[in-house]
């Protein structure tokens, strides 16, 4: 899916010396609606009057990336670094617990144009780190040169982000084309030209978010500068969801981006690693007198495929449609006596829950999704995994990638799209007695 950012929708400051233009919210331009795209938060177009420019002013946690495009830009920051970056230059300031830094156009006659990128670091409050480098247009002329990774590879900056971002200039044409891997999503910006992306024309300064495609291909109209970012896509289908969810009030993404969906995308493959780390979190989920009461029987697709087969058998009509789409199928049980002495735990649905929720909001965090479901055959449970008196069979649950509801038109799409809805806050907080 490619949705396109149009140069005439970004936001807009101006004053006698700075024109700026906002692909994302920023300073006085606020629209929830665009705060960035994954980790990269930023992207201002600014053009900067002949002997003008910021004065000094403070960071702190954020990568800040510039790239020039016309004229000079002349740094000077309190890590003691001074410079002036040209077209081809390209700056990272890792601002970690605090820099303060000036940035101005040293001419007296030309224009300055440049873009000012700011990545969300992996973590806070690193120790401020500066770098520069030159990357020559023969470096970029017809191919994606890497300008700034996490670990400097092949020649480019380093960033404390997880983001790639490279660099290309095309012909009429001419073209590239960068693999995208499952779990990450691309932004492009074009700083100059015309170019064609998987079959749209973008314009100079019209950005696009490419998501859920294997692979992007950029075609030159004439000639054009692109900037491509590849960027973790669990941090931008959190947003997006995020985005969907609105809560009265402000809580934790992972609470407040998960929901239950009812589209699974068939296609994608849980790894053995995410595998794990969901019933780890389920594993170190709180229960009375630490019994751990739960138990999973767990089918996966392609894996243990007869397992699936048989807890999809378990579930009742209505859930089986949907949940066929999902990679993994879960049992949940329930032991309902404490190992060491036998008796009855009267807690164990209720620690079950925990467990299943822990797990689901580790999938959540790792960009999957989990559906649970009432909606079994206890009955046929037992009988199908031979289960012991004590084991209760309570829910089973879906696992997988969330489908896109907006590619399929069907009555699971549309469940997917209604609004989620909740009991006003006043209706569970009883104020004194019943
Ligand atoms: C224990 C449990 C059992 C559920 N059983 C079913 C089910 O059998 N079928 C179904 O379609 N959804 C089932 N759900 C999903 C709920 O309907 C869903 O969580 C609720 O509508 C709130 O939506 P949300 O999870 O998207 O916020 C179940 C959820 C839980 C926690």
């Amino acid at each position: 899916m490619i949705k396109i950012r149009n140069v005439n929708e970004r936001g807009h400051f101006q004053n006698h010396w700075l024109d700026s233009q906002h692909s994302f919210s920023f300073a006085e331009y606020y629209d929830p609606e665009h705060m960035g795209v994954s980790v990269l938060r930023v992207i201002n177009d600014d053009k900067v009057s002949p002997g003008a420019g910021f004065p000094t002013h403070g960071h702190n946690n954020m990568e800040i990336v510039s790239y020039v495009l016309e004229g000079e830009l002349e740094h000077r920051d309190s890590m003691g670094n001074g410079s002036v970056i040209r077209p081809g230059d390209v700056q990272r300031m890792s601002a970690g617990t605090g820099v303060t830094h000036l940035e101005f156009n040293p001419s007296n006659q030309d224009g300055t144009n440049f873009l000012q990128i700011w990545l969300l670091p992996n973590a806070r409050g690193i120790k401020p780190e500066y770098e520069q480098k030159y990357f020559s247009p023969q470096k970029k002329q017809g191919q994606l040169k890497l300008l700034v990774s996490p670990n400097g590879q092949r020649g480019s900056i380093s960033a404390h982000s997880d983001a790639l971002l490279f660099g290309t200039l095309l012909e009429n044409r001419q073209s590239v084309t960068h693999v995208l891997d499952v779990n990450r999503v691309a932004y492009m910006h074009v700083a100059r030209g015309r170019v064609n992306i998987n079959g749209e024309t973008l314009n100079a300064g019209d950005g696009a978010t490419i998501s859920d495609e294997k692979d992007v291909t950029l075609e030159g109209v004439d000639s054009v500068e692109v900037l491509l970012f590849d960027l973790p896509a669990t941090r931008h289908y959190l947003e997006e969801r995020m985005m969907k969810n609105p809560t009265d009030h402000p809580i934790h993404e992972l609470l407040g981006a998960r929901w239950s969906p009812y589209v699974f995308d068939a296609a994608k493959e849980v790894s053995t690693d995410d595998q794990n780390g969901l019933f780890e979190a389920a594993r170190w989920t709180m229960s009375s007198y630490n019994a751990q009461p739960w138990r999973y029987i767990v089918g996966v697709k392609g894996r243990s495929e007869e397992v699936w087969q048989q807890i999809h058998e378990v579930l009742l009509e209505g859930n089986q449609p949907w949940a066929h789409q999902a990679p993994v199928l879960a049992l949940g049980l329930a032991e309902h006596n404490f190992e060491y002495n036998a008796k009855p735990n009267k807690a164990a649905l209720r620690d079950l829950g925990a467990a299943s929720a822990n797990l689901t909001f580790e999938a959540t965090a790792r960009g999957l999704a989990v559906h649970q479901m009432i909606g079994i055959d206890p009955d046929k449970a037992r009988r199908v995994f031979s289960l012991p008196k004590s084991v209760e069979p309570l829910t089973a649950l879906a696992i997988g990638y969330a489908g896109r509801a907006q590619q399929t038109n069907d009555e699971f799409a549309q469940r997917d799209a209604r609004p989620r809805e909740r009991k006003p806050l006043n209706d569970i907080i009883i104020q004194g007695g019943w």
